[in-house]
């Protein structure tokens, strides 16, 4: 199996109690933040934005960047970690917070340190009881052993960690709604701007960061932004935790090296497609990113590759509907939350599709009528299509339904549901055409 330049997220998975702290000491952890706490805050920040880390929560924004949109000299700052992991086919921040918490504690550290924030609030997905109660159990040691609290490792610096748990809402992953559900409130999007960096959690500068972009943060302040953004690809730096679901002899977390093609991911990683079947439609990074067919799966599993080399075309995808959201701008994929399911050719993919607009119909806030009424009509058109009851045209429906969605939300969750559906009938669409009555 290929293996990663070095492992950085995942290099304590596997190792006895690699969730204790005395463990996580031993083997090097929370050198980083000490020599964090003797440089520069300004200087932290200026290593992660040299590094390219990008953030790997699913929109891929440059987290140094992010960082410095924290206006100069506020009093409150936040730092939340966002450890909803709601993403259908994403389970590599359960596995980090399981295996590793001390890692994302020590990031946290480095990062509050760097931002100036006394106050991390951790929020967990309600589902994962079990992590919240391994990481509640790392955060109480690292109290004890002078890690967190009034003066963190005797320096004065004061800094503190709450875990928190969500209720299962998949929209409390969206940074904003995330901050609402913080606060007591309902947990839906808030308009932007004004973003989190400049008025975030009740009302302060907050930055909202995911939790294997924080478990990356100690690697890069130990040996420097320069080592990190060498062992990537382009403007990506780092490696890349990938979770593997779906129709191949071995899923998995597996962290590799960054760009890797989607290819080697399931043939080599993964053991292959089951049963000596071929693959035939992959989602390259999570339910929310269009589908990658047989043909594309040369491309590099990151960042800019998935957006551009995709050979996503504007191509019409019913009479007179283009395949094209906002503006006019071609439809391309991402690499997300580095969930990849892989479908095989035995698969029904209208079925797979209806499956997924279903769950967006379900999870719509419904704060906006487009995504709240479009979302339920992508649910029950694709459905009756994959159930056989569908009607002339509804390839056609479904395209205009989820045009008229995309990019005309408050968050992305219209889009996370229109453009996927406009990916499988642009890809598919022979198979969607086949269920129409003929
Ligand atoms: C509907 C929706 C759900 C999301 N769920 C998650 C999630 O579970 N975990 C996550 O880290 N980011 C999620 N995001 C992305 C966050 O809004 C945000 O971009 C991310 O936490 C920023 O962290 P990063 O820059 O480190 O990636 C979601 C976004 C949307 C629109
Ligand atoms: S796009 Fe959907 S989930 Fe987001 S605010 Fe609007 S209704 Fe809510």
């Amino acid at each position: 199996m290929p293996e990663p330049p070095v492992r950085i997220v995942t290099k304590n998975f596997g190792v006895k109690d690699s969730h204790r702290l005395g463990v996580y000491e031993g083997r090097g952890g929370f050198r980083a933040l000490r020599k964090a706490l003797m440089m520069k805050p300004a200087d932290v920040t200026a290593e992660v934005k040299k590094s390219n880390l990008r953030g790997r929560g699913g929109a891929g924004f440059p987290t140094g960047l992010k960082w410095t949109f924290v206006p100069p000299g506020s009093e409150t700052v936040y730092l939340v970690v966002n450890a909803d992991e709601g993403e259908p086919g994403t389970f590599k921040d359960r596995e980090i917070l399981r295996q590793d918490p001390c890692l994302l504690i020590e990031g946290c550290l480095c990062t509050a340190w760097a931002l100036g924030c006394h106050h991390v609030y951790v929020y967990i997905r309600g589902e994962m009881y079990e992590e919240a109660r391994i990481l509640q159990a790392a955060v109480d040691d690292c109290y004890q052993k002078g890690y967190l609290g009034r003066s963190v490792l005797g320096v004065g610096f004061q800094c503190d960690v709450t875990v928190h748990r969500g209720a299962g809402a998949y929209i409390c992953g969206e940074e904003t709604s995330l901050l609402n559900s913080l606060e007591g409130k309902r947990g839906w999007p808030r308009l932007k701007p004004p973003f989190p960096a400049v008025k975030g959690l009740f009302g302060q500068p907050t930055i909202v960061n995911n939790v294997e972009t924080l478990a990356n943060i100690p690697a890069i302040v130990e040996n420097g932004g320069e080592w990190y953004a060498k062992l990537g690809m382009g403007r990506s730096g780092g490696t890349r935790v990938l979770c593997v679901s779906g129709h191949v002899q071995r899923p998995g977390v597996y962290e590799l090296r960054m760009g890797i093609p989607m290819r080697e991911v399931i043939d080599e990683v993964c053991g292959g497609v089951r049963d000596g079947r071929r693959p035939r439609c992959v989602i390259p990074g999570g339910s929310s990113m269009p589908p990658l067919d047989e043909s594309e799966l040369d491309v590099p599993v990151e960042f800019d590759a998935l957006m551009t080399d995709a050979r996503i075309k504007d191509v019409e995808v019913a009479p007179g509907v283009k395949f094209d959201v906002g503006g006019g701008k071609p439809l391309k994929t991402m690499a997300g939350s580095g969930a990849v399911v892989v479908l095989d050719d035995r698969t029904d993919l209208v079925a797979a599709c209806a499956r997924l607009m279903r769950f967006y119909a379900h999870e719509s806030c419904g704060q906006c009528t487009p995504c709240r009424e479009g979302t339920g009509w992508l649910a029950r058109v694709c459905t009756r299509l994959a159930d056989g009851h569908g009607r002339k045209g509804d390839s056609a429906l479904l395209a205009s339904i989820a045009h008229g969605i995309a990019g005309n939300t408050i968050c992305p969750l219209g889009d996370a549901a229109a453009w996927p559906m406009l990916g499988f009938l642009t890809k598919f669409r022979a198979d969607f055409l086949a269920k129409e009555p003929q």
